[in-house]
């Protein structure tokens, strides 16, 4: 069984990239809506609450759990991983959107968008540094060019998205505002660092111009998890494949489905649990 959790309802956009690319396996989708958003709240909360999931989650029977939402895979994921130690597997998605962003970049001027939890962990510069240490010594012979981030917190992107307003001018005007340093810096390529604003990339493209690179943190998250796959065999051999999925809420479920349905395209019948 794969586990895939979010907030509420932006990792439904991570589940609906996994359900088109792997279907056979069995899914449980949890959205911990009774304590969203997890981008407003402080890290130590944050990193309780990403405990509560994965204990949760693994107790169900996960032997992989994805952490579908940047704000909580930010500086939770590494807590989470030294507790479990690999059992169960607990992934995130912000790696595989930083080493997609480093690839894609033409002139390494990376813009990073996402909740004020993520932009204020600092967490995506901290794994670009990681992945591309040269990058950021300018004098170092090895280093092709030199990576600038511009990051730029949203927090009024979630509320707009999960109000239905993708397609609304206040949206498009907001969208402007929070762009604007991010154009002007010249960025080449734009990573989605947060789970919802896949449901706003066609205007995130328009505004940014197509010679922008948008890189999805949902996204990459599933283009990163067929290698995973070769490199622990034995892992993925361990999960069931009948096609199952369910999908459960800490909340309300009537809201979670009618709104679920919306982010993973299809209808959905949430359940709720409590912890
Ligand atoms: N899904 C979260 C993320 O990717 C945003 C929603 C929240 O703040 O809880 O950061």
């Amino acid at each position: 069984m794969i586990g895939i959790f979010d907030s509420g309802f932006g990792g439904l956009t991570v589940m609906k990239e996994y359900l088109k690319r792997f279907p056979e396996y069995d899914y449980i989708y949890l959205g911990d809506q009774a304590n969203a958003p997890y981008g407003n709240h402080s890290q130590d909360h944050v990193n309780k609450l990403v405990v509560q999931n994965v204990e949760f989650l693994a107790k169900k029977g996960c032997k992989l759990i994805i952490i579908a939402c940047n704000t909580a895979s930010a500086d939770a994921l590494r807590h989470v991983q030294s507790i479990y130690k690999g059992k169960p597997a607990i992934l995130g998605v912000l790696i595989p959107a930083t080493e997609e962003a480093l690839k894609a970049t033409r002139f390494g001027n990376i813009g990073i968008i996402g909740t004020r939890g993520t932009i204020a962990s600092g967490a995506y510069e901290r794994e670009l540094n990681k992945l591309a240490p040269e990058f950021y010594k300018p004098t170092d012979k090895r280093a092709n060019k030199t990576v600038r981030i511009v990051t730029q917190a949203c927090p009024l992107l979630v509320p707009l998205v999960e109000e239905g307003m993708t397609d609304s001018t206040p949206t498009n005007m907001i969208l402007k505002k929070y762009l604007m340093p991010l154009k002007a810096a010249q960025v080449d390529t734009l990573i989605l660092g947060c789970t919802h604003y896949p449901l706003l990339q066609k205007h995130i493209q328009r505004t940014m111009g197509k010679q922008c690179k948008l890189v999805s943190s949902s996204q990459a998250s599933v283009d990163a998890i067929g290698s995973y796959f070769k490199r622990h065999p034995s892992l993925e051999k361990s999960l069931s494949k009948k096609g199952t999925r369910t999908y459960l809420t800490s909340d309300d479920p009537k809201r979670f489905s009618d709104l679920g349905g919306r982010f993973l395209g299809q209808k959905i019948q949430g359940e709720k649990v409590e912890f």
